[in-house]
């Protein structure tokens, strides 16, 4: 585990498994495609798995396809070469498969995104910073260069995100069973709120874990309710001759003793300011930096890198939306590496953005601006959104990734941030991945709640919640879209 730009809970690496329950209710909008954009109606706009009658994992390559022969041969004839491990674990590892044609087959195929070859991949100087300051897998391997494509991977991002966020799965389990979650809702069924009062724990973080659970398909989720499925009466009572917990206990400690103390109120978030300004916990991870204002370059580097690794397909897709037809100024509020900008100014040539960011984060962002080749019409404006005034003159605010770091009182502070800051008739974009309509699922952005709860002060919303949080402002006409993966727009407009 290594501190990441969600907080002190970051993995290195995660076993995965493919996430396979949790798609209930809400409208399933058909699975992402190569452009990954689906425009969907009224209700809860939630990335399923797939449509129903649609194939299962249309948009994965196929387990094969997904291991690159060349990787399979550089771990065989480096790491096992110099001795770094059998010959027999590389090949476990790496997948090996007697039959390798099909792997032959996709890498003849050639790369998936136009000018991302080999070529671009071998490292350059060493003594670039940028290069150092964004090493990814935090093992002196990985390292990137800052991309400078804007076209459309030719396949969905699911599946990485499935892996990353497979890794709350088993403690959120173990976690349940420790503190006697399953018995309880064995006993009776409640509520997050009941049964954080029953069993003295923490209500935000209850409600995360009930949620994840019944995604996981432990529980099932009625009128509010929550009350074990039959996986959880055979595998997680204790009483029951097929209790699993002996075999599951510590496999992941770091998350099980984390969200053991959240649950439990321990090192939680703070609560915010009575204005809703977040509070301040001097945990040393980002969200603190972020609360305070205060974040140093070579932080803001590695936090810009984390985010453009996982906005950048989603940036692309949102760009064709035509939701922002019509948009000629736009304020990206905290806008990371600026992905979500460079993607909508190159894909609209009548439009002009700002990253409004911390001055750090500012410069890490100009990097990838100048990259992205639209230094013209993309900008930086260096806020602390906190603490200063935000500048105004912009007929459409947008918001990715930035509501889910906050509890809901700093989110309507933020609300009514942005509706004071644009004209009547001005827009707010909020890109979020949405949970459906009872919280409980898709399993990943089940997942990516649990995220932002043990590292960041935030969750993920359902549709309904950010509604309530907009309206809650004084804007109208909301509206919905899914754009890509498990990613969602929701809009509104200042009447
Ligand atoms: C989770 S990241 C999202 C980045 C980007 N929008 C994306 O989706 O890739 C949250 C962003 O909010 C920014 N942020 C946090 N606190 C801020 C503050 N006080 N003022 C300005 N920006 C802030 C962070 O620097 C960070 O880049």
């Amino acid at each position: 585990m290594q501190e990441g730009p969600h907080g002190g809970l970051e993995p290195l690496q995660a076993r995965g498994r493919q996430a396979g329950k949790g798609d209930r209710g809400g409208v399933l909008p058909a699975a992402p495609d190569a452009a990954g954009l689906g425009r969907a109606g009224g209700g809860a706009v939630v990335p399923g798995r797939h449509a129903p009658g649609a194939a299962p994992h249309a948009d994965r390559p196929s387990g094969r396809q997904a291991r690159h022969p060349a990787a399979v041969q550089r771990l065989r004839q480096g790491r096992a070469a110099r001795g770094g491990l059998p010959h027999r674990a590389v090949r476990q590892v790496a997948g090996h498969r007697h039959d390798d044609r099909p792997l032959r087959a996709a890498h003849e195929r050639g790369p998936l995104v136009p000018g991302v070859g080999p070529a671009r991949q071998s490292p350059g100087p060493v003594d670039d910073p940028r290069r150092l300051a964004v090493s990814g897998l935090g093992q002196g391997e990985g390292m990137s260069t800052l991309p400078t494509s804007y076209e459309m991977p030719s396949s969905g991002d699911t599946p990485i995100w499935d892996l990353w966020l497979s890794i709350h799965y088993q403690p959120a389990v173990t976690v349940a069973d420790e503190l006697g979650i399953f018995a309880a809702l064995n006993e009776a069924p409640a509520s997050a709120d009941d049964l954080a009062r029953r069993l003295g724990l923490e209500p935000r973080a209850t409600l995360t874990t009930l949620r994840l659970l019944a995604a996981l398909g432990f529980l099932i989720p009625h009128e509010g309710r929550f009350q074990p499925a039959d996986a959880a009466r055979l595998y997680l009572l204790r009483d029951s001759p097929y209790y699993w917990g002996y075999m599951l206990g510590g496999r992941n400690p770091t998350i099980h003793e984390r969200l053991r103390d959240v649950l439990q109120g321990k090192n939680g978030a703070p609560r915010p300011d009575p204005d809703g300004r977040p509070g301040l916990r001097r945990s040393g991870g980002s969200v603190d930096a972020w609360a305070s204002g205060q974040i140093d370059l070579e932080r803001a580097r590695r936090v810009a890198a984390a985010m453009q690794s996982h906005s950048l397909p989603a940036a692309i897709a949102l760009a064709r939306s035509p939701a922002f037809a019509g948009v000629s100024r736009l304020l990206d509020v905290g806008g990371g590496s600026g992905c979500y900008a460079i993607a909508l100014a190159r894909r609209r040539p009548e439009l002009r953005c700002t990253v409004m960011e911390l001055p750090a984060m500012c410069e890490a962002a100009s990097e990838y601006i100048e990259a992205g080749e639209v230094s013209d019409r993309v900008d930086t404006v260096a806020v602390d959104m906190f603490r200063e005034p935000w500048p105004t003159g912009y007929d459409a605010l947008f918001f990715s990734n930035v509501w889910h770091d906050w509890q809901f009182e700093t989110c309507a502070w933020l609300a009514r941030q942005a509706f004071d800051a644009l004209p009547s008739g001005g827009r707010i974009f909020l890109h979020e991945m949405l949970l459906q309509d009872d919280g409980c699922g898709p399993l990943t952005a089940a997942s990516f709640s649990m995220l932002m709860l043990l590292g960041t002060q935030g969750q993920q919303f359902t549709l309904p919640e950010l509604r309530g949080l907009l309206e809650g402002a004084g804007f109208a006409e909301i509206e919905a879209e899914h754009t890509y993966g498990y990613y969602s727009l929701v809009s509104a407009a200042k009447p």
